[in-house]
């Protein structure tokens, strides 16, 4: 959901890309030397604009045709800037072995997410100190806090659905973002965080987002365009609420929560993190954590409600796994439940939400006798490499979570399975994701049976930066309308 508009955007791009080639070709920043081999380099008649066209109209069919006719590494412009896609684990790995001297993240994702999360932390600050930051995140995301975090992710499902009613017509996509706000906040900033999440509260967090957009990769954060002026707003307002929760818990004393693990952390300086950074970190977990858990969830959902003959098994597994009662539910029977992992695994195969990881190269990159000079924009698209067809035989494109049980996916090679990224950047919310959506879809599948509308499986909305469907319409009756016989089968 971007605020833009595109008439001023225009202008803007087109005035700051004269400024762009012309400082780039005065300074001549980028030089090539002439013993070096490029990428082969994908054709285009529009000068400056490049493949930008062809490659937002389906970026995943664009790649493909291009890794097939130029080979797993090769290059294409794109609005002034040269892009340098690496496809397959074995190009992959110069990308997520390299080091972020060589490949940089801050250059491409700093003018992006900076504005966003906060100037003290992620890629505002130099990457070991983001590394330090990451370490003590993960700290907090331990099994005795996901032991703690399954009851509160399923008292929040049941509140939400117990709103849906019996039977109906929802977005799942929505739901799942509307959901996803309270449960990620709720585990990750504390009771005193969730307690002010109210309308007003996820205005803010919309205007936030309004900043991560398509011109906020191109345009400096400082242009005074409406949805900047509004993500600048709101970053403000949100840092002033986390700030009294802080005071308040600080005031209250301590708690074993994850809020707890940010305040007493300490860098190995022996520095303790200051109220601006935990802020900082606080709105970085639920941008991490909320979008890519809410296009995933509605994808696991259209999956299911595709293939029915699956969700009734995952529901069969919800009372083998749990018994006939279906009681509350617990982190060790999650770990338990086979096929729904699985099938959010196949999710995050086909639909992975971050589509393109993106570094900007500072030196020059060897693979095999190719050159990629300083100054592209080094990408690897999760999605082309986790469809790639030899690894993922027989029928690469389709839902069958079986694969990852019957021993049939086959991703020995380390960069084929991707979805969480690799190397010094990879996701440090994997385990979360894991425990949060295993636990909301089994609330879901507990109550309720859901159908595709028209059996229409959506497609991909390649406009947004997290690709999710273009629409998310289901149907839902109540599962305890259906009959479950002795042996749990449906
Ligand atoms: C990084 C995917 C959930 C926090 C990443 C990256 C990917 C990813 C692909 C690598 C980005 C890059 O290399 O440029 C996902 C998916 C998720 C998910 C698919 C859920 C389905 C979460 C959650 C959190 C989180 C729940 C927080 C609790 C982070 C952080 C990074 C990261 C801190 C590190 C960025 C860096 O070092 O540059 N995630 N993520 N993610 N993610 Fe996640």
């Amino acid at each position: 959901m971007y605020y833009e508009d595109h008439s001023l955007l225009i202008y803007l791009v087109g005035f700051l890309t004269v400024i762009f080639i012309l400082k780039t070709f005065l300074t001549g920043r980028w030089k090539i030397s002439k013993e070096w081999k490029l990428p082969p380099r994908v054709p285009s008649s529009i000068p400056f604009l490049g493949s930008a066209i062809e490659f937002n109209k389906n970026p995943i069919a664009f790649l493909e045709k291009c890794a097939n006719e130029y080979g797993d590494v090769f290059s294409f412009t794109m609005v002034g800037k040269t892009f340098t896609y690496l496809v397959g684990h074995e190009a992959s790995a110069i990308f997520f072995n390299s080091k972020n001297d060589q490949l940089n993240a801050e250059e491409v994702y700093g003018k992006l997410m900076t504005p966003v999360i906060g100037d003290e932390v992620a890629f505002a600050v130099p990457n070991h100190i983001f590394l330090e930051q990451k370490k003590i995140l993960k700290t907090g995301l331990n099994v005795a806090q996901f032991r703690v975090h399954v009851p509160l992710v399923e008292a929040e499902t049941r509140d939400y659905f117990q709103r849906w009613g019996d039977r109906g017509e929802k977005d799942i996509y929505f739901a799942i973002s509307e959901l996803s706000i309270a449960t990620v906040s709720h585990c990750l900033h504390g009771k005193e965080v969730r307690s002010y999440l109210d309308e007003r509260m996820a205005h803010l967090y919309e205007e936030l987002n309004g900043g991560i957009s398509p011109s906020a990769w191109l345009l400096p954060s400082w242009v005074p365009l409406p949805w900047f002026i509004r993500r600048d707003r709101a970053h403000k307002a949100i840092k002033k609420i986390f700030a009294k929760a802080i005071g308040e818990r600080k005031r209250a004393g301590s708690k074993d929560d994850f809020l707890q693990v940010l305040l007493k952390a300490k860098y190995k300086s022996g520095r303790q993190l200051n109220d601006n950074e935990v802020a900082g970190m606080l709105i970085g977990l639920l941008l991490g954590g909320h979008h890519t858990s809410s296009s995933t969830g509605a994808w696991l959902a259209l999956f299911l409600a595709k293939h029915q003959d699956i969700q009734d098994r995952c529901y069969t597994e919800q009372i083998t796994v749990c018994g006939k009662e279906l009681p509350p539910i617990t982190f060790d029977q999650l770990q338990k439940m086979e096929l729904l992992d699985s099938c959010l695994r196949e999710t995050l195969r086909l639909r992975p939400p971050i589509m393109t990881v993106m570094r900007m190269s500072k030196e020059p990159i060897k693979y095999k006798d190719l050159t990629i000079p300083p100054g592209h924009q080094v990408c690897v698209s999760l999605t082309v490499n986790q469809r790639v067809r030899q690894q993922w035989m027989p029928d690469p494109l389709e839902f069958k979570p079986e694969r990852f049980l019957d021993g049939s996916a086959d991703y020995s090679d380390k960069f084929s399975y991707v979805p969480f990224g690799g190397g010094r950047h990879r996701c440090i919310g994997e385990n979360f994701a894991y425990m949060h959506l295993k636990t909301i879809f089994s609330v879901l599948l507990r109550k309720y049976k859901f159908h595709l509308i028209n059996n229409n499986f959506p497609e991909v909305n390649y406009s947004s930066l997290i690709h999710s469907p273009v629409e998310s319409l289901i149907s839902y009756e109540p599962r305890n309308s259906i009959r479950v016989e002795e042996n749990g089968k449906v």
